[in-house]
């Protein structure tokens, strides 16, 4: 009923999220997985017997996120935001004691007043879930500038592009310790997977030369906008870089505009992305092409 509760609220300022979440044997299920998630722990509050609130993480097996627990979006729910503090005080110390101390937490992101109580717990805001309807933006093309479907001659192009997200996440103020394939193994992932009709990959051309690329697919491709962070008949705008010498000058607007075209044309209600927030050129270029949040994921680092 909480959650149900809660995500009722949330749809009242994000009404693009399901519906489906806002009926209680619905959040129950996702609850339930949540639950039966191995090592899955956490606290419940109550306040003269009434059930008030509740926090649930689990640990993710990828050793991208260090000894972690994550309180996924169906994980906390609360009938006042300061209660946080003390369920998080509650389900911590075991996290901590089983040498969990990377703390992921998925909030939404309407909720102000819940935000900064983690925040009074110590997190940060470390990335955004976004949204926005499946219509076209109104992008005017940059003189110069044009985008197209991929083609099999592209693979070289679209393997060096997808180091560049990485590169740049490896910088300031991102300093994301993700991990960086080869050209070569990229090279080899395009030509194996380049005919999976699962995803649309533009390329964006100035000067004949491709500087940029995007990739469109439905959501469920997503390993992440889990659960009712999950809308139906979403498109996913799940990839996009420029190279650096062309950035800032409309290209990544272009390719995100190809990709919701798409989505659009592909009968998708809504378009789903997400950015570290520490990155400064996903972080506005998104926004500025009518993404608005849905979710916070925050993120606190225990005995550094
Ligand atoms: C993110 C990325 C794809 C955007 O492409 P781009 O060509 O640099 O972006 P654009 O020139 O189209 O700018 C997009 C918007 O960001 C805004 N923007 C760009 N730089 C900005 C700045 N310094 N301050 C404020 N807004 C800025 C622009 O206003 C523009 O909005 P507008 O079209 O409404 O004016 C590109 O910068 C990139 O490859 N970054 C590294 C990899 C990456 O982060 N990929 C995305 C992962 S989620």
């Amino acid at each position: 009923m909480l959650l149900a509760n809660r995500h009722r609220r949330h749809r009242a300022t994000q009404p693009l999220l399901s519906a489906r979440f806002e009926d209680a044997a619905t959040a129950l299920a996702e609850l339930t997985a949540a639950y039966q998630t191995p090592d899955a722990s956490g606290a419940v509050a109550y306040r003269a017997g009434v059930t008030v609130g509740f926090v649930l993480g689990a640990p993710k097996p990828s050793p991208l996120w260090g000894p972690n627990i994550w309180v996924e979006a169906a994980g906390l729910a609360v009938v006042d935001p300061e209660l946080i503090r003390d369920l998080y005080a509650a389900a911590a110390a075991r996290w901590v004691d089983e040498g969990r101390t990377a703390h992921y937490v998925v909030v939404p992101a309407h909720d102000a007043e819940l935000v900064q109580a983690w925040f009074r717990l110590g997190f940060g805001q470390q990335h955004a879930h976004a949204i926005r309807p499946a219509a076209p933006p109104a992008t005017v093309m940059p003189a110069g500038l044009s985008v197209r479907r991929a083609s099999r001659v592209d693979i070289p192009a679209l393997a060096q592009l997808d180091r560049e997200l990485p590169l740049h996440h490896a910088q300031s103020p991102t300093f994301s310790a993700g991990p960086m394939g080869t050209l070569e193994e990229s090279v080899a992932e395009w030509e194996a997977d380049f005919d999976d009709p699962a995803y649309t990959t533009f390329v964006a051309e100035a000067d004949g030369r491709v500087i940029g690329s995007a990739i469109g697919c439905a959501l469920e491709k997503s390993s992440t906008h889990l659960s009712l962070a999950r809308p139906e008949h979403a498109g996913f705008l799940g990839f996009a870089a420029v190279l650096p010498h062309a950035r800032g000058a409309g290209a990544g607007r272009a390719l995100g505009t190809a990709v919701i075209d798409w989505a659009v044309s592909a009968g998708f209600d809504s378009v789903v992305t997400d950015w570290r927030v520490t990155n400064l050129l996903s972080s506005r270029a998104w926004p500025a092409l009518g993404f608005t949040e849905t979710f916070l994921r925050l993120h606190r680092l225990i005995r550094y």
